[in-house]
């Protein structure tokens, strides 16, 4: 019957959501019981594997100094009354933990579905060291196998045609990404929008980051390339995978 159908939608999608969460805590507790102590100043990521990392953090009473790279990445440190300072401050940090959409075999990671990818960026760039923690359905061998919504690129607001031009041109298909009442943009925190860069495959990742970087009007692309050292992925079976 219809109702038997609708029971059975709800609870397997409220399965494969524990199951997700499940595996986003294993990677967040752990990738803090690795690497993290007192006194390191440390890069919060976004997204909602973070949350973990600050959970795990604030459980032990780490005296860590945390440099946020969102308005959701600040809120949580603030609502978990961690120390938050900022890259003025603190220019330079000793690892950052984060959340990514795609981890390849080389470590080379696609961020940015939250639309964070600028901050995230200059903050990993800051620290010596940027760890990955996510689910298992993030882990993959080549860009595309998991992750199929595209590039995150934050593009200037006055270029995003332009820009959506020209990365047609290098046989990507550029979608302008829409608020989710489709009443207008989404907007970063930087007052910048996002295009999502779909691809049929990327030959080489680093040369692509490059060009589209090239782009005028391009602010900053979710291609992070040789910039983590290591990623743990939560499992279904409650185990946690690293990759160095
Ligand atoms: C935000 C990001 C996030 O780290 C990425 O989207 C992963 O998020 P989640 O932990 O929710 O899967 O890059 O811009």
């Amino acid at each position: 019957t219809a109702t038997n159908v609708k029971c059975y939608t709800v609870s397997s999608v409220k399965m494969d959501k524990e199951i997700l969460e499940k595996a986003k805590k294993l990677a967040g507790y752990k990738a803090v019981d690795d690497n993290l102590k007192s006194g390191l100043r440390v890069g919060i990521g976004s997204g909602s594997t973070i949350k973990y990392v600050v959970d795990r953090i604030k459980e032990l009473g780490l005296d860590v100094i945390c440099v946020p790279t969102s308005f959701q990445s600040t809120q949580l440190i603030v609502n978990a009354g961690l120390t938050l300072s900022d890259l003025s401050r603190t220019p330079e940090l000793d690892i950052t933990i984060d959340g990514a959409d795609e981890v390849d075999s080389q470590l080379n990671c696609i961020k940015g579905g939250g639309a964070c990818q600028l901050q995230e960026k200059i903050v990993a760039a800051a620290s010596k060291r940027l760890v990955i923690v996510a689910d298992f359905t993030k882990d993959s061998q080549a860009f595309g196998q998991q992750w199929k919504r595209g590039i995150p690129i934050e593009v200037v607001p006055m270029a995003y045609v332009p820009v959506m031009n020209k990365l047609s041109s290098m046989s990507l298909k550029p979608v302008l990404r829409m608020a989710v009442n489709k009443a207008g943009p989404v907007v970063s925190d930087n007052a910048n929008f996002i295009i999502d860069a779909q691809f049929e495959s990327i030959s080489n990742v680093a040369e692509l980051a490059t060009k589209i970087k090239m782009i005028p009007g391009v602010v900053e692309t979710g291609l992070f390339v040789n910039m983590a050292s290591r990623a743990y992925f939560g499992q279904q079976d409650g185990t946690v995978k690293e990759r160095t």
